[in-house]
């Protein structure tokens, strides 16, 4: 069977078993294209269950477009703070006021494509799932799922391999392109799973998949070695006077730009002469390319250095975005 008769039988079986099977999630009560893009931001690169309560809160927060354009960006930040990527809150309050300006969300690809922290991927999701169009959104949970049906042999690293996927996909889009999309989504998130097994005996492709009926799914997606992250180890210095504590905000570019830390050293380093070391805790935090093996301090500080801004831990919950990292530092100030 030829590649594009076998993608032209999968999409209605796989439109049926969406139908069916689809989870009920808060982004797919209606086809709001600012509910869509929020979504959409907010599950790149991040777990679904992990974004369902943060998304929840950000609506009833900014609930318009306009409400989002008109927030300050410290309040952005801190309705983000644990979700990572925090680039991603800046690019949206950014392209919220680009719309705001425009008078409202683009309705075409292009348009939606020149937002600020958009690509092709989250363009063709947002197209797809708010106004229909056939905008492939091809991520790697597509790819795996597409490599399966497909047994395609081509490295899913390789941008030309997502570019050939997607234009075969958009040749085989149904009218319903939201569901299409996200039923894509949801068969490479629940069924056709990464890392193990996929759960085939599930799969509404059994009967057209040809990794599974050659027994090989496990053979797909092909894909380069991944690199190994950088390990950098830093110490964090959790200093405490008169129930205040200090933190700094990080510099404008790099990792965790512009939030805000306990003070901190990347590299080896003993504990710093500001204070008595009261105690100490070893924790990991691990980044996309690096991790960073932590050493904290909790120091009684001799004085308010500073370098600092000394505030309590009130304050911090309240208005500082302290990304996760820092959690388990942040326990202590309780
Ligand atoms: N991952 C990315 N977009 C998604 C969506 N709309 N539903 C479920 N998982 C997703």
């Amino acid at each position: 069977m030829e590649r594009k008769q076998r993608l032209m039988q999968a999409v209605p079986l796989l439109l049926e078993w969406y139908r069916l099977s689809k989870r009920d999630l808060p982004w797919r009560e209606n086809k709001d294209p600012y509910r869509v893009w929020v979504s959409e931001i907010m599950l790149q690169q991040t777990r679904v269950e992990a974004v369902k309560s943060y998304y929840l809160r950000f609506l009833n927060r900014f609930p318009t477009v306009n409400d989002l354009a008109c927030a300050r960006e410290e309040e952005v930040l801190k309705m983000w703070e644990g979700l990572g990527y925090y680039s991603r809150a800046r690019n949206l309050h950014k392209a919220a006021k680009q719309i705001a300006q425009e008078g409202a969300f683009p309705q075409t690809w292009e348009g939606v494509r020149a937002l600020a922290g958009i690509g092709d991927y989250t363009a063709g999701a947002i197209c797809s799932i708010a106004y229909d169009l056939p905008c492939p959104a091809v991520d790697g949970n597509v790819l795996r799922v597409l490599a399966r049906l497909l047994a395609d042999e081509s490295n899913i690293d390789e941008p030309n391999t997502r570019k050939a996927f997607s234009a075969q996909l958009k040749e085989a889009y149904p009218p319903q392109a939201g569901d299409f999309c996200q039923a894509l989504m949801e068969l490479g998130a629940i069924v056709c799973v990464p890392n193990g097994a996929p759960l085939c005996e599930e799969c509404p492709w059994q009967t057209v998949c040809l990794a599974h009926l050659e027994n090989r799914e496990e053979e797909y997606p092909v894909r380069k070695e991944k690199k190994a992250r950088k390990i950098v180890p830093v110490s964090v210095y959790v200093l405490q006077k008169e129930g205040k504590f200090a933190l700094q905000k990080r510099g404008e570019k790099g990792l965790l730009a512009g939030l805000w830390q306990f003070p901190l050293k990347e590299g080896e380093a003993a504990p710093p002469a500001m204070g008595k070391v009261i105690k100490t805790k070893k924790s990991k935090h691990i980044f996309t390319h690096v991790e960073w093996h932590m050493t904290g301090y909790y120091i009684n500080a001799e004085e308010f250095y500073c370098d600092y801004v000394w505030v309590s831990a009130e304050e911090i919950a309240q208005f500082y975005a302290l990304p996760s990292a820092f959690k388990g530092y942040f326990e202590w100030l309780k």
